[in-house]
């Protein structure tokens, strides 16, 4: 099925209460319609859209998050801590998806088949949480991937997990993680801590979409 999101979640990860929460809502929500403007990665071309499946973590995922681990570039973007090695870097991953935090839901986001990118969206709230977004390499940076994923990750929030408000914050400084949050349609509603990034001390600028702004732009999206 061409320009769809199909969010196949088995819900091993968090408190029992959201498991029952995402398997009622998937069942009801499997595809839905959401559009990028730029082509991916496998060669379709620009200005087309990228179809993103997402799914939950399982352990054999560890070697693909452990390889974004050994990319600098990417671990000074995304705050990630460098392993000493390959090994150590796999082995935390697959201890933190097997001891998965109750409050805390990641998926993978795949381009077909292909990982390309991670999504979670945090909080022991039933109506509202946080949403988190990487692409790895930074090789793939720059196709529209980042915006797809944030896209799906909001979408799944609302339309999987029922939620009614989603918030997000980026680095003033990490240019891109902004951008894609804008193109969101994301409200701005003020600042958080300031942080390094890059070497520059720069403050999180924070975001929220509601379920009802949401779904009016995808409505008026597919017309
Ligand atoms: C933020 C991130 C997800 C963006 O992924 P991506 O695949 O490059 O995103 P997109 O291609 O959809 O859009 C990025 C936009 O930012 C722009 N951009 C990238 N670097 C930029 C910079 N230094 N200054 C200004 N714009 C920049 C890109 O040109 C693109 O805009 P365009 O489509 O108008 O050209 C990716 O850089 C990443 O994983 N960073 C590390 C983790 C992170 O910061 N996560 C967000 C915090 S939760």
């Amino acid at each position: 099925m061409s320009h769809s999101v199909a969010f196949v979640y088995h819900g091993a990860t968090g408190a029992r209460t959201v498991q029952n929460s995402i398997h009622r809502h998937t069942e009801q929500c499997r595809c839905i319609r959401l559009r990028t403007r730029k082509g991916s990665l496998t060669g379709r071309t620009h200005n087309c859209e990228v179809d993103l499946t997402l799914r939950e973590l399982t352990t054999a995922d560890a070697e693909t998050l452990a390889r974004w681990q050994t990319d600098a570039l990417f671990c000074a973007h995304a705050g990630w801590k460098r392993r000493e090695s390959q090994q150590q870097s796999v082995e935390w991953w697959r201890n933190q998806i097997s001891h998965p935090d109750p409050h805390l839901i990641r998926l993978l986001a795949l381009d077909t088949q292909r990982p390309v990118g991670y999504v979670d969206l945090h909080g022991s709230s039933r109506v509202e949480r946080e949403l988190g977004y990487l692409v790895g390499p930074s090789a793939s940076w720059g196709h529209g991937l980042g915006t797809a994923a944030a896209r799906a990750g909001v979408a799944f929030g609302f339309e999987g997990l029922g939620l009614t408000r989603i918030w997000a914050e980026a680095i003033e400084a990490n240019a891109a993680s902004v951008k894609v949050l804008r193109r969101l349609g994301m409200r701005e509603i003020g600042f958080g801590h300031e942080e390094d990034f890059l070497g520059q001390t720069s403050r999180y600028v924070q975001f929220e979409i509601m379920a009802a702004d949401w779904r009016q732009s995808v409505n008026l999206a597919a017309r």
